[in-house]
């Protein structure tokens, strides 16, 4: 079976911290059984050269928002902007399988919404949320479901 394949952009470092837990279990299940998919991801940053993708990715995005609900009262998004306008670079869009978001459940309707924006900008599912870092069962629940929408 091909990688996954992740874009993710990363301020604090949670994403970071939780795309490399993805990418270590991936490679113990495919230890175990090589029909399971390992995982590869790109970081990306203000620095990255913006570039065509290939292959098929998932985008992993947390949510930076300076107020506004993004329903009623507007919303402006901070610091991840770099991944939307790398996803909607040339053709990547078209590769782009799905977003996972993170935020904090603090934020209330605002949880998550920055995934919940680029679905809806790239018509693609957003298919999957977790906390913060995320947990142990966020990795195996999030794994198992991109290796069966990969
Ligand atoms: C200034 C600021 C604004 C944030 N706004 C939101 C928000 O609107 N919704 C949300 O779900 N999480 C929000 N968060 C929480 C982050 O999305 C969360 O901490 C995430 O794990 C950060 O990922 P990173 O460490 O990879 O950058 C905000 C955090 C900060 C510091």
């Amino acid at each position: 079976m091909s990688p996954i394949k992740i874009l993710f952009i990363s301020i604090e470092g949670n994403t970071r911290s939780f795309v490399k837990k993805l990418a270590d279990y991936a490679s113990g299940m495919h230890d175990q059984d090589s029909q399971n998919p390992v995982v590869s991801f790109k970081e990306i940053s203000e620095q990255t050269d913006f570039a065509d993708e290939v292959d098929p990715f998932f985008a992993f995005v947390p949510t930076y928002l300076d107020g506004g609900n993004g329903i009623d009262t507007g919303v402006k998004e901070l610091m991840t902007n770099t991944l939307g306008e790398y996803i909607d670079y040339n053709q990547n869009a078209s590769l782009c399988r799905g977003i996972i978001g993170s935020g904090n459940k603090n934020f209330n309707e605002q949880y998550c919404l920055t995934a919940r924006r680029y679905a809806s900008k790239f018509n693609v599912p957003f298919l999957a949320d977790y906390e913060l870092r995320g947990t142990g069962r966020d990795v195996e629940r999030i794994y198992e479901l991109l290796k069966t929408t990969a």
